[in-house]
């Protein structure tokens, strides 16, 4: 018999590996169960192999398994309605209710949100005609920002660069329906360095976390397509704290304040995905969610008991203000070569365990007693230090440790805090 709380993880990447070794350090929690989990995962957690977005399954084994509390990693449950469907059946659970995540799943709801309330962000019109939105395009300045209305799995925002490629982008969008019916909206263009700020959110309560910069491109250099994110760290030099306060107190505060004036509080985690411009910072995107890779290099630094905030986030009760070490953390992210375009599966990975700094998994699964790929990004290796410097010539030691022939990484993580830009 098992002391201690029973929780589950939703999820199988790495920001769902970063979750649950942040509880499994909780005194509190007993066992931990991970739907879908990983290779990694499992090693912490009992993996049950169950979709993220089966909320009925979900819910089943929540009831039979005794679980106290459910941590839901991605969005697509969360739009799924799994909160309100574990509240309705009195299981207590942290994540934003499917109305509340409109924030992140609708860009023109999350637009209308900032300008109603002042949130500082690019100007926008959105459009639900073919000609219209061509036609508006063509007579402003490019690049143009074009965004779908809907959860895209980062795939719906494209900066077109000319007249040509925004007509290809639209066409898909709202001719072809790529991603399904839905709006588009077109942005103005904004410069500057982007940065993650992540809060935990029940109401009007928010708890700040250490901001993060993610690096989206595949290659050095910020070159090459967009990903899901090749790296991350902590630290960021070119935010002070005023920018910080700012940002709190005028984007994710006034963002917190205004779901609860519109009767959609939440109850999880506010992303905000903001910009300095040399107009001051700017929302770029809202996420509903941890950020992956960010939660891999943020709450390793958690002094705290997460299990409190969690417990008390979903309960809708005050906690203590979180604590945050004192240190900075800086993470690199191995791809399948190919990601994120096509990519084979199934090679070994070894060397794994003479690695000293944390191995996150975010896409592996053991096959014949060996931990092979199974996933675009594939594994992150996160390590602190005293300072950015230190802590990615310690990263990318270990990271040389690990051998598999079908990676590759990024090999200039944190290049604009060291470059001093
Ligand atoms: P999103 O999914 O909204 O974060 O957009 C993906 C990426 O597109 C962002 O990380 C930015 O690099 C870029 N982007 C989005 N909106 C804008 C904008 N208004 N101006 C400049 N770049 C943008
Ligand atoms: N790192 C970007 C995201 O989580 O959406």
């Amino acid at each position: 018999m098992v002391s201690g709380k029973t929780v589950l993880v939703v999820g199988g990447g790495g920001r769902e590996h970063a979750i649950v070794d942040a509880l499994s350090r909780s005194p509190q929690v007993g066992k931990i169960y991970c739907a879908p989990g990983n290779a990694g995962i499992g090693k912490k957690a009992t993996n049950v192999p169950l979709k993220d977005t089966d909320v009925e399954g979900l819910k089943a084994f929540a009831i039979g398994n005794g679980v106290g509390l459910t941590v839901v990693g991605p969005e697509a449950a969360l739009a799924a309605g799994i909160v309100d469907a574990f509240r309705a059946a009195g299981l207590r659970i942290f994540g934003h209710t499917k109305a509340a995540t409109a924030i992140e799943s609708s860009k023109e709801f999350a637009k209308e949100i900032m300008a109603k309330y002042g949130v500082p962000t690019a100007g926008y019109r959105s459009f639900e005609d073919f000609d219209e939105a061509l036609d508006y395009v063509a007579r402003r300045p490019f690049p143009a920002v074009l965004k779908y209305d809907g959860l895209a799995a980062g795939k719906g925002v494209v900066i077109a660069a000319d007249k040509a490629e925004a007509e290809a982008a639209l066409r898909s969008m709202l001719l072809d329906e790529s991603f399904g019916k839905g709006k588009v909206v077109v942005e103005d263009f904004l410069t500057g360095p982007e940065f993650s700020f992540m809060c935990f959110v029940d109401g009007d309560r928010v708890y700040p976390m250490p901001l993060a910069q993610d690096h989206k491109r595949a290659f050095d250099g910020d070159k090459g397509p967009n990903t899901g994110g090749m790296g991350a760290y902590t630290g960021l030099p070119f935010i002070s704290d005023a920018d910080r306060s700012f940002a709190l107190e005028n984007i994710l505060k006034r963002t917190a304040s205004a779901m609860v004036a519109e009767g959609r509080p939440l109850s999880g985690v506010l992303y905000g995905g903001l910009m300095k411009t040399p107009e001051g910072i700017k929302v770029i995107e809202f996420n509903a969610r941890f950020g992956d890779p960010e939660t891999e290099v943020v709450l390793p630094l958690l002094e705290s008991d997460i299990y409190e905030v969690f417990s008390a986030v979903a309960e809708g009760q005050p906690c203590a203000e979180p604590q945050w070490k004192d240190r900075v953390t800086l993470g690199v992210v191995l791809a399948s070569k190919g990601y994120p375009g096509s990519y084979e599966k199934g090679y070994v990975i070894e060397g794994l365990e003479d690695v000293d700094a944390h191995v996150i998994h975010m896409g592996t699964k053991i096959s014949d007693g060996n931990v092979v790929t199974a996933g675009g990004r594939v594994l992150m290796v996160v390590s602190d230090g005293e300072d950015i410097a230190a802590a990615k010539e310690k990263v990318y030691g270990e990271v040389a440790k690990i051998r598999c022939s079908n990676l590759f990484y990024r090999s200039d993580i944190a290049h604009i805090a060291l470059e001093g830009k």
